[in-house]
């Protein structure tokens, strides 16, 4: 019987395209997946520590493997992604939880095999955590889990340092993959069936400036991927609003296969929070650029991510954050609290914001997104839309899949269409969901 491994996945698009790199590690070790802990031979966790939860989160349930590893004495537990590169953070995972056999980061991650291999030979624990970037590793094939869809990483770190964002200490400075790394890549995946291709990166507008691309820049990768051959659809994340532009929505008009929806954080619609976050742009910049967007495509749609309760924000600050979602009307937002991250500009800010204020302008604006959500959902009624179908919910008894912009749709149908471009009537639109009737499939 092969041996087999299971991980768990924190954080963001990166992380789970990460957790498929080391997936493609083990599957060449000779490793079969599993998602049950008690029959693996290797527990991975791929640890995010962009706020304070999602380290309680990986801190709680490594812990909780205690038990099975004195059951188990020859299973290996290892932790990697974002926490383990935080100053000082392998020393307290190495205390709290002396049973981790290797700790490993996000700079190291090519080592893996070699890690899990020395641990395998010698008793003492192994810990590995590089402190400052290399050169750009070119990964053989990821274990894929998240087809039709398939994550494709055009940069790695950031360079931004927004002054409450932990990414720039734990990911090092701005990498970019060659373009024809890229696209010979994404050739390969769309040979191999995938129908969505998502191109991610923390600010993919500044991909090149770091002089490793032969003065290929975003736009003009975009025009690349694009143009390779094939049905498929193209996503991409993140553009930073400092940097967003005309041309790339330009590259966007000419290739259809381009989804008209750009994920563009705000995070606060206040110029003078804006300031402090160290963004580099102001409110009416960013009103400018979603208007420049829809002077191209009046249905574009936007998403984007806030944070309300930074240190010093008023409520007339939050108020104009509000003022901004009313005038976007974003497809939906991710919205987060405030977490003071160690190390940070903004965890030495006078005037931290108390907890019950944070509690109420995130409830407050979560119920204004919820509604603006609902209400998108009523124009789609009637309507025709095309969704990419990704899979089948068994408790429901329905297909699902979305649409250009991220618009969940559901759908009953006698044959797998798993990988299908579908084209439903929308028949009921309930709350955020759109339930519709197959038109024709592709
Ligand atoms: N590179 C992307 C986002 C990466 S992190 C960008 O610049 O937009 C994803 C989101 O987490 C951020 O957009 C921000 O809204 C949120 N976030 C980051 N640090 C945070 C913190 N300390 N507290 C709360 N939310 C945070
Ligand atoms: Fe963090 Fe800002 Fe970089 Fe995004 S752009 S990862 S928020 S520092
Ligand atoms: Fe992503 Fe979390 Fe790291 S959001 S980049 S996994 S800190």
């Amino acid at each position: 019987m092969s041996k087999k491994y299971h991980i768990v996945t924190y954080g963001c698009q990166m992380n789970v395209h990460e957790s498929e790199k080391m997936a493609g590690i083990f599957h060449r070790m000779g490793y079969e997946e599993t998602n049950k802990k008690e029959e693996a031979d290797i527990i991975l966790f791929n640890t995010c520590c962009i706020r304070e939860n999602a380290e309680n989160h990986a801190f709680g349930n490594i812990g909780a493997l205690k038990k099975l590893k004195k059951q188990k004495p020859e299973l290996i537990i290892a932790v990697g992604g974002c926490m383990t590169q935080e100053k000082g953070k392998p020393e307290i995972l190495k205390q709290k939880f002396p049973f981790i056999d290797v700790i490993f980061g996000t700079l190291n991650l090519e080592e893996l095999e070699a890690l899990i291999k020395r641990k395998q030979s010698q008793k003492k624990r192994v810990i590995e955590v590089r402190e400052k970037e290399g050169e750009i590793v070119e990964f053989p094939d990821a274990y894929r889990t998240s087809y039709p869809n398939a994550w494709v990483n055009i940069m790695y770190g950031c360079n931004n340092f927004c002054s409450y964002c932990i990414v720039p200490y734990v990911r090092g400075r701005e990498r970019s993959r060659k373009a024809e790394n890229i696209v010979a890549e994404v050739e390969k995946l769309v040979k191999e069936g995938y129908r969505e291709i998502t191109l991610l990166g923390q600010n993919v507008n500044s991909y090149g400036n770091d002089g490793n691309t032969d003065g290929v820049n975003f736009a003009k990768l975009l025009d690349m991927v694009a143009s390779v051959e094939g049905d498929f659809r193209v996503r991409f994340m993140t553009s930073h609003p400092k940097d967003f532009n005309e041309e790339v929505v330009k590259v966007m008009q000419k290739h259809r296969k381009i989804c008209r929806l750009v994920h563009l954080p705000v995070q606060s619609g206040s110029n003078s929070v804006l300031k402090e976050m160290n963004r580099r742009y102001t409110r009416e910049k960013y009103l400018s650029e979603v208007k420049m967007l829809r002077s191209y495509f009046p249905e574009a749609e936007l998403t984007t991510d806030i944070i309300v309760g930074f240190p010093a924000e008023t409520e007339e600050d939050y108020l104009q954050t509000e003022a901004l979602v009313k005038e976007v009307d974003f497809a939906s937002a991710f919205t987060f609290v405030y977490s003071k991250r160690q190390g940070t500009k903004a965890a030495e800010m006078q005037n931290q914001i108390p907890e019950e204020i944070q509690k109420d302008r995130i409830q407050r604006l979560v119920e204004l997104v919820n509604s603006q959500t609902r209400k998108k959902s009523e124009k789609y009624l009637g309507k025709e839309v095309e969704v990419l179908c990704e899979d089948f919910d068994e408790k429901k008894g329905y297909y699902l899949g979305r649409d250009e912009f991220g618009r969940m749709g559901y759908f009953k149908s006698e044959s797998d269409l798993i990988g299908k471009f579908v084209t439903l009537k929308i028949t009921n639109a309930n709350g955020i969901s759109l339930y519709g009737e197959i038109i024709s499939v592709r």
